[in-house]
């Protein structure tokens, strides 16, 4: 992987890269011990300039894991940014500061920016609604996991594909794979973005756009539910007409779909999983967010040129 030296877009990656990454991180999760020094002395810096919870800590722990330090950008009202500092000095100041940045931001293309700004690598944690491949990988690493391949899938994905950025960076991927088809449920105003579709056409994958989860639900291996994004609509009337349209729960998926389809969901979920599914051999989705760790364990190592010293 000499070339991999910022993780921006999922398409940056060929599809030997995100099996060498697969590769990495399976290792990593059957010989955790082998890795717990390879980044020493290295420092991982987490800028989050939108709310995390699992993204942002498993970065953490899965830097601690390899024996790397950890400094964290203040939550943005504590920081300069409230003075008006510039985002691109913002990473300037970073970057002399770390050896490796994580950045999450609203803004589509800001991680981009970030890397053109920082000699640093880094790693984009989800910019606006474009791209998040740090949980594209992971979300690669539990469906290979679960499935035992990647190819000739169906998958649906179902709630907010017009703001998820996990969506449009895991259909994206898919693409790599040869799906046997990909639904995309959502009501009209939350469809996914035309440039997408037409991505997906050039690549001969085939899709159906649909409105209700039922009409594709007995055909599908993967379920990838979505959170209706409240923060990311312009008009929060908008966000009234549409919140909590799909709910799912054992009332109706149980004996409606495949006995070994999975749900994923990059959570966090609102209402749209119902708890009473946790406990269920469908629920996939905490599995799915451990998995993040060993997967970043194994962007880290490859961005540092660490892999290099246990894979040849
Ligand atoms: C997602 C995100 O931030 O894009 N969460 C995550 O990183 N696991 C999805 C969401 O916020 O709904």
């Amino acid at each position: 992987m000499e070339n991999i030296r910022n993780l921006i877009n999922i398409t940056d990656l060929t599809v030997d890269e995100i099996n060498d990454l697969i590769k990495v991180a399976d290792d990593i999760v059957d010989n955790p011990v082998k890795y717990q020094d390879s980044c020493a002395h290295k420092k991982l810096a987490t800028l989050f300039f939108e709310p995390s919870t699992r993204t942002k800590m498993s970065f953490e722990s899965a830097a601690m894991r390899l024996g790397a330090n950890i400094l964290s950008l203040p939550p943005v009202e504590q920081s300069s940014v409230q003075k008006g500092e510039s985002f691109t000095d913002t990473i300037k100041m970073v970057e002399s500061y770390s050896d490796l940045i994580a950045v999450r931001h609203p803004l589509d293309g800001a991680a981009k920016l970030a890397s053109e700004t920082s000699k640093k690598p880094v790693i984009n944690a989800g910019d606006g609604s474009n791209q998040h491949p740090s949980q594209t990988l992971l979300d690669l690493y539990t469906i290979l996991d679960e499935k035992g391949t990647l190819e000739n899938l169906k998958i649906a994905f179902v709630g907010d594909l017009k703001y998820g950025r996990t969506v449009h960076s895991l259909a994206k991927a898919l693409t790599h794979f040869n799906p046997s088809v990909m639904y995309f449920v959502a009501p009209q105003s939350l469809q996914m973005p035309e440039y997408l579709l037409e991505d997906l056409k050039k690549n001969g994958i085939k899709y159906e756009i649909l409105e209700d989860f039922r009409d594709c639900l007995d055909k599908i291996d993967v379920f990838y539910m979505t959170r209706i994004q409240k923060e990311r609509f312009p008009d929060i009337e908008d966000y009234e007409k549409v919140r909590g349209i799909y709910v799912i729960n054992r009332e109706n998926i149980e004996g409606k779909c495949k006995d070994d389809m999975i749900i994923l969901h990059p959570l966090p979920r609102v209402d749209e999983i119902d708890t009473n599914l946790d406990n269920t051999k469908y629920a996939l989705y905490f599995k799915q967010a451990k998995n993040g760790i060993p997967m970043r364990q194994a962007m880290m190592m490859t961005v540092l040129k660490k892999d290099k010293e246990f894979f040849l």
